[in-house]
């Protein structure tokens, strides 16, 4: 059984999780976040189920225990606009796996950001991501006038789940 206490910041998560160790379900916690005038009694976070959004089966780690997942108000925003550079990504799809780093035409973008570096031998910034969808090259098309600069921002969202 996972235990999952939710809720917007400040609303009461950290008593919650302390009230359900009292009561002896024991918490996913790592102690990074220390306590504080706020919250004398420590805040009981996970850190990595911050990433629970990218990698749901994080979720199987709380087996058995009660883990906070604090609700992040712009998070549905993010996953909307990470959404809307899905959709933009198709016409790269013909080329560019998402899901694995095998290559295509061009190299698969799972990891992306997480490359020790790119085919053109240059770190992957954002800027440098940025500066290959304009101007593509070695075989990919400049995208610098084909895209719009709102759609270049959502496109970079979406990668950077990958
Ligand atoms: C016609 C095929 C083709 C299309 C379409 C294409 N690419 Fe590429 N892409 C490539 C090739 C080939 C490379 C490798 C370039 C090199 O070796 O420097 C590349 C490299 C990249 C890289 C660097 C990846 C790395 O690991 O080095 C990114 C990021 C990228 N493309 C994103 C995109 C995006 C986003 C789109 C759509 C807007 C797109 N590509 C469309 C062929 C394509």
């Amino acid at each position: 059984m996972i235990t999952i206490v939710s809720g917007l910041p400040r609303s009461g998560t950290s008593l919650m999780m302390q009230m359900l160790a009292a009561g002896g379900l024991p918490s996913l916690t790592d102690g990074d976040r220390k306590p504080d005038i706020d919250n004398p009694r420590g805040y009981c976070e996970w850190e990595p189920i911050k990433q629970l959004p990218k990698d749901p089966m994080l979720i199987d780690q709380s087996e058995g225990k009660a883990v906070k997942i604090i609700d992040d108000p712009a998070h549905g925003i993010r996953i909307e606009i990470a959404e809307k550079g899905k959709e933009v990504f198709q016409q790269c799809g013909v080329c560019h796996n998402a899901d694995t780093d095998e290559k295509k035409m061009g190299p698969g973008l799972k990891g992306l950001f997480k490359k020790d570096k790119l085919a053109n031998g240059k770190k992957p910034t954002e800027t440098n991501i940025r500066a290959q969808i304009d101007d593509g090259g070695n075989g990919m098309p400049p995208y610098k006038e084909s895209l719009g600069d709102g759609e270049k921002d959502d496109l970079i969202a979406y990668l950077k789940t990958l």
